[in-house]
């Protein structure tokens, strides 16, 4: 058992395939304009501008909110190391912040306290689409002036008082890589309610220019375009994104209610997109399960370890996560069988 496996619509790819093909239009044709704009519906936002994935996302959003070389950009130290590569790419300065005790999302005291006269975006991370308070971070932020771009790479649908993550902030940004809700094999979605960043979000993506032959160069940009390819593989699985939300929920309920280390969710808003689960003999359970042919993943180490971002700085909720946390099987492409054979192999290695 893979602790993911991507489920695709198989008999519905074919035809969109062959549409994105016969139209000779390969990067942002109609496939790719018709899925953005049904994201934006389905998300309740204004704007939705596809990009080649959630990484550029994070960079797109961040050189349209205006972030310049050397400005710094908070962000939790538990993340996939994407969310600060996209700060570094830019030229930008990632400042961590640890995480709370019960659950990787940033602690928001400890972003109070980061703040100074240099920051100008704040990325909260809606980890396992867990919802970081932003209720007590919108606030925080627009009183100083500072800018909020969401990551909600692994928070596609997931909600909080009804509104979608990702939807509350500046921008948002999604993922659609292969172990998403929406895997398109790579790809990413960045969304606001802003006109006037959506637009610019739609020339940096496309080197600052309307189309090939428009060389008015007044915006600077790169190439992260998405493909009609890919928007094509996307598009049949939105169809049936609530029936695979629903099997997400189910899956991880099953887990939580074993009673094995799971870490819950705090309502049934939030879409567990893993299995994240904590133990203290980590490497011992994934090492027993791998034996019976249960595939876990090890969570990465904290991102202050990185060479290319660090920091001397204590973290100590975060080192606690990435020493104890990984994913059990999980996915919506798990049937429930898969998950009680999972729970009983957990069961005989605590005993
Ligand atoms: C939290 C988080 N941020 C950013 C990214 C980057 O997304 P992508 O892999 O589509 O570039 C990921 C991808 O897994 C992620 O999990």
């Amino acid at each position: 058992m893979n602790w993911w496996n991507p489920r695709f619509e198989d008999s519905s790819i074919g035809p969109y395939v062959l549409k994105a093909v016969n139209e000779h239009k390969f990067s942002e044709g109609s496939l790719a304009v018709y899925f953005q704009e049904r994201m934006a519906k389905a998300l309740k936002v204004e704007h939705a501008v596809a990009l080649n994935s959630g990484s550029s996302a994070l960079a797109v959003g961040m050189l349209a909110l205006g972030v310049k070389p050397g400005d710094e950009v908070i962000l939790p130290d538990r993340t996939w190391i994407g969310t600060a590569h996209a700060v570094k790419l830019i030229g930008a300065v990632p400042v961590l912040v640890d995480v709370q005790e019960d659950r990787p999302l940033m602690d928001i005291r400890a972003v109070e306290k980061a703040i100074t006269d240099k920051t100008k975006v704040i990325i909260p991370v809606h980890l396992n689409g867990f919802a970081v308070d932003m209720e007590i971070l919108l606030p925080l932020a627009r009183h100083k002036g500072i800018k909020v771009l969401e990551d909600a790479c692994q928070a596609l649908f997931s909600r909080r008082h009804g509104q979608h993550l990702g939807t509350v902030g500046d921008i948002g940004c999604y993922s659609l890589s292969w172990s998403k809700l929406i895997c398109a094999g790579q790809g990413g979605i960045a969304v606001t309610n802003d006109p006037e960043l959506f637009e610019k979000m739609r020339k940096i993506r496309h080197h600052g220019v309307d189309n090939a032959y428009d060389s008015s160069w007044g915006q600077f940009g790169f190439n992260f375009r998405w493909t009609d390819i890919q928007a094509a593989l996307a598009v049949p699985q939105l169809g049936v994104v609530d029936r695979d939300i629903a099997r997400l929920k189910e899956n991880h309920a099953r887990y939580v209610e074993a009673d094995i280390g799971v870490i819950p969710t705090e309502s049934g808003e939030e879409v567990p997109l893993y299995t994240s689960c904590l133990s203290k003999r980590r490497d011992e359970l994934v090492k027993f399960l791998g034996d019976r042919d249960i595939g876990c993943r090890v969570l990465w180490p904290s991102i202050h370890t990185s060479p290319a971002v660090g920091s001397d700085e204590k973290f100590p909720n975060s080192d606690r996560f990435a020493q104890e946390e990984f994913y059990l099987p999980s996915g919506h492409a798990l049937a429930s069988e898969d998950v009680d054979s999972v729970i009983s192999a957990v069961r005989e290695f605590q005993g």
